[in-house]
């Protein structure tokens, strides 16, 4: 499934867009990339423990400070920074305070991996159209 401005990408404000998210934890697709997706999403607090068996997931922070926990090792990413989970890597994504993240990842990449929890979204609700107006570079 393609976002339904696919055929005709306007120019996208990635932080603006996330800024304008009203629920932390609710990815919300804004492009697609050949077979992937590119997300934006508010963040607070924890999400849960899970891996994608065979799907890299990139973090870009866009402001804030997020950090993922995993099993062998743990990463600070400030605005600006970026990070690759690898497939199969065990993560916990932790925002002590709001954070504004881009993500890559696989369309068939699930939001919680193998966890279902109460913040899991599915991909229609990841594709739900978003407000036009926050699409077009607006400044908040
Ligand atoms: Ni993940």
């Amino acid at each position: 499934m393609r976002p339904r401005y696919a055929a005709a990408m306007p120019v996208i404000s990635p932080r603006t867009i996330a800024a304008a998210l009203t629920e932390h934890w609710s990815p919300r697709v804004i492009a697609a990339l050949d077979d992937s997706y590119i997300k934006v999403a508010k963040l607070y607090g924890e999400l849960a423990w899970h891996a994608h068996a065979g799907e890299d997931e990139l973090f870009f922070v866009l402001a804030g400070r997020l950090r993922i926990e995993m099993e062998a090792t743990s990463v600070e990413l400030g605005e600006g920074d970026a990070y690759v989970v690898p497939r199969g890597v065990r993560h916990h994504p932790v925002a002590e305070h709001e954070c504004l993240v881009m993500l890559v990842e696989k369309q068939s990449t699930l939001h919680t991996g193998d966890a279902v929890t109460e913040h899991t979204r599915s991909l229609t609700d990841q594709l739900r159209p978003i407000d036009p107006l926050c699409a077009v570079g607006r400044h908040l």
